[in-house]
């Protein structure tokens, strides 16, 4: 194959009024949140093709915060080029007013919000109409969106014989998948996108209906008797009274668990453009019906390097099983002909400690504690993983420390959730951010439908050759 190299020189052309490259550090300094395109600045940069010496002229946008993109929607018209970014390391795929990452300074803000304030001082309903309607609610409006969820978590009866073509012992993601892809063919009432009642309801219902089909994802994997959702009770409160109590006795949610599993509802609930919302963003692209672009979402965060990471860190503490093998272990992951990777550890956009492990890390110390659990010896083995890795200069090099997954899983396993179940809990709370993304993106003028081009590699156009010819 020939290979064509063209080597380009970039240059920015700054206008010195105007030019800025705002970081975190002046976050609150413009604090105007753009909806929908971002506003463009006089800077351009200038690509020059080295061989021929043509010249183009490529604008730079400002968002509120963070890096400036360069836009190149007209390169390829311009150029009869493509730009070329497999895994999507320097590309911005949409702008968005809903969540910012300073993944260098270790920064997650919620429509401005701080994660650690949002996981201190508020709730994941509060949480929830923050990201749906970018403001926190007043209590007015706080009291009826809590209602609204409140009486939209039962399912279609005939949903729970849908759980019954599942084996027992399918795994709950599995499960996940394809219930919340039927909700489609269960409320068409909430399907024409165009409308935004129905678009408003289809969010409330997605929110509302995940605990409960979560919920009995568990309970049919167990044999139990599905647990019906008590409107009497809180978000939270209603997950574990479903998903823990039985016909037979009466179940008291303890309080502090009840904190415990809205505050690891409040760090899970967006984290801008990761897999699993940018697979919503695609899915809905199209025009697809909200259910389905959600089960997509859930079908993307299953895996091991995203949403997986939180059972996978489970699995790999309960294989090291003593502080003696840790080391063993480390030399593992740096091995590059060893697959195996410190679970928990490393992220795509934070090259700083994850500000949600923090909050999971004290979050962890409280509900062992309210459960009387001292001297855990899976919290003990994680911290001092987190120890030797932290000090390890192949993951001081490499940037890589504990993200959100690192510590939930410890909480999860002392308040009786099997590990199949971590993973659902996330999804469960990432409904939301992926429910308030694929809004902004519908409502959205601009949004086209999400068609990435490719470098192609293979063949040439060639004969066809019949099958007695070929060797
Ligand atoms: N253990 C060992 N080495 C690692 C790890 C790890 N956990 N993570 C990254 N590296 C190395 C990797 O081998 C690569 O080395 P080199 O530059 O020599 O090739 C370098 O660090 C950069 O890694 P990458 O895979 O190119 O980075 P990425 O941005 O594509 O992947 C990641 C990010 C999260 C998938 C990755 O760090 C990982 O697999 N971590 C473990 C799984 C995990 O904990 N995932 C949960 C993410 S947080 C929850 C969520 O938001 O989904």
């Amino acid at each position: 194959m020939i290979v064509f190299r063209i080597t380009f020189m970039l240059r920015c052309n700054e206008d010195a009024t105007s030019a800025r490259h705002q970081q975190s550090g002046n976050a609150t300094m413009n604090n105007s949140a753009t909806s929908s395109a971002a506003e463009s600045s006089t800077r351009t940069m200038t690509l020059i093709d080295n061989a021929t010496g043509r010249r183009w002229e490529l604008p730079i946008i400002d968002g509120s915060l963070g890096p400036q993109v360069v836009d190149v929607r007209k390169f390829y018209a311009d150029t009869g080029m493509f730009t070329y970014d497999p895994g999507f390391t320097s590309t911005a795929s949409c702008d968005s007013a809903i969540t910012f990452i300073d993944g260098d300074e270790g920064i997650l803000l919620h429509r401005g919000y701080r994660i650690e304030d949002l996981a201190a001082k508020s709730d994941f309903m509060e949480v929830c109409y923050l990201l749906l309607h970018g403001e926190l609610p007043n209590l007015k409006q706080k009291t009826k969106f809590e209602h609204d969820i409140t009486y939209h978590t039962m399912l279609h009866e005939q949903m729970m014989y849908f759980y019954r073509g599942f084996r027992r012992d399918s795994h709950p993601m599995a499960i996940m998948v394809g219930v919340v892809g039927a909700l489609s063919a269960f409320y068409h009432d909430s399907t024409d996108i165009t409308d935004p009642y129905q678009r408003m309801v289809a969010q409330h219902r997605l929110i509302a209906k995940m605990p409960t089909i979560a919920a009995m994802a568990y309970k049919y994997s167990i044999g139990q008797p599905f647990v019906y959702p008590r409107n009497d009770l809180s978000y939270a409160e209603n997950f574990l009274h479903m998903t823990f109590s039985v016909p037979a006795e009466e179940y008291k949610v303890r309080p502090v668990l009840a904190r415990a599993m809205d505050r690891i509802f409040i760090l899970h609930a967006d984290h801008e453009q990761n897999a699993s919302t940018s697979t919503v963003r695609i899915a809905g692209s199209s025009g697809a019906n909200p259910f389905a672009c959600i089960a997509a979402g859930i079908a993307s965060l299953w895996g091991p390097a995203h949403g997986g990471a939180n059972e996978a860190v489970l699995n790999m503490l309960q294989e090291i099983g003593h502080k003696d093998r840790i080391p063993e272990f480390i030399e593992r992951a740096k091995d590059k002909n060893d697959p195996f990777r410190l679970m928990g550890f490393g992220h795509r956009v934070y090259k700083n400690y994850d500000p949600r492990a923090k909050v999971m890390q004290a979050s962890c110390y409280e509900v062992l504690d309210e459960l009387g659990i001292q001297d855990d010896p899976l919290l003990e083995l994680a911290m001092e993983l987190e120890k030797i890795a932290l000090e390890d200069p192949y993951f001081v090099e490499k940037k890589l420390f504990p993200n959100v997954d690192f510590y939930s899983g410890i909480i999860l396993k002392a308040m009786n959730f099997p590990t199949s179940m971590f993973t659902v809990l996330f999804a469960l709370a990432r409904t939301v951010g992926w429910v308030a993304q694929w809004t902004e993106m519908i409502e959205d003028p601009s949004h086209r439908i999400s068609r990435p081009r490719q470098l192609y590699n293979g063949y040439a156009q060639r004969e066809f050759v019949p099958i007695d010819k070929r060797s």
